[in-house]
């Protein structure tokens, strides 16, 4: 099923955040969402989970830190109940350990809080919490930049995988200020500036040819990561 928001926009005390957009996402399609910082990324993105949502697609989000979603007096099994009982999901402790096992936190254990795992663990673990409905589309936004490089670099890789199995329908939109994060993992660019989609092209193009000043700026800045390691 393709995802479809007509007419996105954001005004805010007279001043355009978003001017209008329409966005369409096929299932199971890899988006990322690049800008520079306050080029409306975040804005666009919720402004699409909040559209979506509207009419009644099941959309999860996934915030820039793990405080943003994990109440730290509670214990992490907690979240989890809570999480499926949000979605109306009976437990299911087999797509618990599927979760887990695919992000690789089988060994976290739930009845501490959130302080007892490391960074890492928690984000994985709110990626996980995010996929226990199997969202028609997940939207991260900036979802490993409170990691180290090498720790963020693993979880898109687990991430991946699980987006990567051939049954899955769940699209993604990886929200980053970092074109090269993005580049490795998605298959089509929207490159954001003052609030507006500059380029919407697929991601081989916008890294060969950008065509607008914004991709042009994102494309000149390579992140190491991204270099060949031998
Ligand atoms: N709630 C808000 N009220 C007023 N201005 C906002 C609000 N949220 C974002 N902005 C402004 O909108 C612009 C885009 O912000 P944002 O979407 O957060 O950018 P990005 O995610 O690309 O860094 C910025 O100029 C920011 O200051
Ligand atoms: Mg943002």
């Amino acid at each position: 099923m393709t995802l479809t928001a007509t007419g996105l926009s954001v005004v805010h005390s007279g001043r355009t955040l978003l001017h209008p957009v329409t966005l369409s996402i096929a299932a199971g399609e890899r988006i990322g969402l690049v800008g520079a910082s306050g080029s409306g990324k975040s804005t666009l993105g919720n402004a699409l989970v909040d559209e979506l949502s509207s009419q009644g697609v099941s959309v999860a989000h996934v915030p820039q830190s793990p405080d943003e979603a994990l109440d730290p007096l509670r214990s992490m099994a907690f979240q989890w109940h809570e999480a499926e009982r949000a979605l109306n999901q009976q437990p299911d402790p087999t797509r618990q350990q599927q979760l887990f096992s695919a992000l690789q936190i089988e060994g976290g254990d739930l009845l501490k809080r959130p302080w007892g795992w490391s960074r890492g663990m928690q984000q994985r673990f709110v990626i996980s919490m995010a996929l226990i409905g199997t969202p028609a589309l997940l939207v991260l936004d900036e979802p490993t930049s409170a990691l180290d490089p090498v720790v963020a670099a693993n979880t898109m890789d687990l991430l991946d995988a699980v987006l990567g199995q051939s049954d899955n329908q769940t699209a993604m939109l990886l929200i980053t200020h970092d074109l090269w994060l993005a580049a490795r993992r998605v298959s089509r660019l929207l490159v954001m500036e003052g609030g507006q989609i500059a380029e919407d092209a697929p991601t081989a193009d916008i890294l060969e040819r950008p065509r607008t000043g914004a991709a042009q700026v994102l494309a000149s800045h390579r992140s190491w990561l991204s270099l060949p390691c031998s």
